[in-house]
């Protein structure tokens, strides 16, 4: 594991998305009630923009054609394949630590 840091927590809006680049992958992260959660940020479809998607809960869907993914898991809700990766998350103090490796 080779986490590095992402972001201030307060830099994520509660229940948005927000896109980084991190070593050379589109990443979507995510503050919930529940936690932080990061998958990749192009959708398994057509390369939406996942972290532009609408979150409720744990479910995000692609604002371009509907596509709806668990952001804690990547699974795609309809096929219930998993059909993006999803990085491990940790909260130091105040920042945001992600693993994409
Ligand atoms: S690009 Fe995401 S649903 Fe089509």
């Amino acid at each position: 594991m080779s986490f590095q840091r992402l972001c201030l927590l307060e830099d994520l809006e509660l229940n948005r998305g927000k896109e980084f680049l991190v070593a050379d992958k589109i990443v979507a992260a995510f503050r919930t009630n529940e936690g932080v959660f990061a998958v990749d940020g192009m959708c398994a479809h057509q390369g939406g923009p996942v972290a532009q998607g609408e979150l409720q809960g744990k479910c995000v869907t692609c604002p371009w054609h509907g596509w709806q993914y668990d952001i804690s898991t990547g699974v795609n809700l309809l096929s219930q394949k998993k059909m993006l990766a999803n990085y491990p998350i940790e909260i130091r103090s105040d920042e945001v630590w992600i693993d994409v490796a």
